[in-house]
């Protein structure tokens, strides 16, 4: 059961507590108590949830970012097998990061991962930061993240705002303000702080979290079932949360070539998009005439931010290549490089 006596208070905590002046009061143990009852019973077993390793929670965190649980276990557990500690990733070169990353996506996070783990090595001897302030001077570390460590690394007793918790503090607290708007994120921020136990935080967050994901759900939310329901706020819960109206999606269109001789291919390493990644040449279209450009062999789709980015690739002769960027590869080598997901699909694909 999650603690009601508080002993150590941070001051982010602390600030919220004298805002609101509503921590110690009945409902909010009580909530803590059903949660806690719940989740004992409920919990889901996620691998990161056995170890209390800050290196490997953060390695967690980061991939839980952008992308769903059930995709990233298996990542997790392969990037803990190939960098077990701080100091094993540190030591790797970006390509392996970038391979052991390939197909989560949003390539920034493994780049700045990895600068984590060489600012940590190079300044403080590999000795993980432990408060959450340090956390977030690293490259990639925001509130959220340094927080997520603080709790579930070392039991602090910090708010956390992400996909499962926001949801579940906007309908509790029937937030109407859309979530990603300043005054929507400072509400859910306040009302995390609001809630979290001095001691106990690891399980009443992990708890919030389990609530969100199996209970609180976005579109048919189980309130028949729900063990906080006497405490929510919310008159229309699948209207909860608000977002702001998204940015429009822009369709980008993007001509690559395949250049094949003996068993290799023509790979460019990208300088920009995936950055250190080998994916099909991008064509350049001056020189070519428009009629070898008719027909492409591959077509696809996928996201990309905001775009919908639609990959078009052409076979090309093959000629002079630029040794700057450009290398050939044995087409049965290539499952050692880091290759962007839609461009090891066109690679299968074609290749085939
Ligand atoms: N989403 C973000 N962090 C998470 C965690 N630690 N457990 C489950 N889902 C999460």
């Amino acid at each position: 059961m999650f603690g009601v006596e508080y002993t150590v208070i941070p001051s982010e905590v602390e600030g919220s507590r004298r805002a609101t002046g509503c921590l110690n009061s009945k409902k909010t143990i009580s909530f803590r108590r059903a949660i806690s009852i719940w989740f004992h019973k409920n919990k889901r077993d996620l691998p990161w949830r056995g170890t209390r390793d800050p290196y490997a929670i953060l390695v967690s965190e980061i991939m839980l970012q952008q992308t769903q649980v059930t995709t990233v276990i298996p990542y997790y557990n392969r990037w803990l097998r190939c960098f077990p500690t701080l100091r094993s990733l540190a030591a790797a070169t970006e390509s392996e990061v970038l391979h052991a990353w390939q197909g989560l996506g949003y390539y920034t996070r493994a780049r700045n991962l990895h600068r984590c783990a060489k600012t940590i090595v190079e300044k403080s001897g590999g000795k993980f930061p432990s408060g959450p302030d340090k956390l977030k001077s690293l490259p990639g570390i925001g509130r959220y993240t340094a927080n997520a460590v603080g709790v579930f690394a070392f039991d602090q007793s910090l708010p956390l705002v992400e996909a499962n918790t926001a949801r579940v503090l906007s309908r509790l607290f029937n937030i109407r303000a859309p979530i990603d708007s300043t005054s929507g994120r400072r509400k859910l921020w306040e009302g995390s702080a609001k809630l979290v136990p001095a001691k106990g935080a690891r399980d009443f967050q992990n708890a919030m979290m389990d609530l969100g994901a199996l209970v609180c759900t976005a579109r048919s939310p189980r309130c028949q079932i729900c063990p906080v329901k006497k405490f929510c706020r919310a008159c229309d819960p699948v209207s909860l949360p608000r977002k702001r109206k998204p940015a429009g999606i822009v369709p980008l269109i993007e001509a690559h070539g395949l250049c094949t001789t003996a068993g290799a291919v023509l790979l460019e390493q990208c300088r920009q998009r995936w950055r250190g990644m080998w994916m099909l040449p991008p064509l350049k279209l001056d020189g070519l005439k428009p009629s070898s450009l008719r027909r492409p062999v591959y077509v696809s789709a996928f996201p990309f931010t905001h775009h919908r980015v639609t990959l078009r690739v052409f076979r090309q002769p093959a000629r002079e290549i630029d040794t700057s960027s450009q290398r050939w590869f044995l087409t049965n080598a290539l499952d050692a490089i880091p290759i962007p997901s839609p461009h090891r699909r066109a690679l299968t694909a074609l290749l085939a």
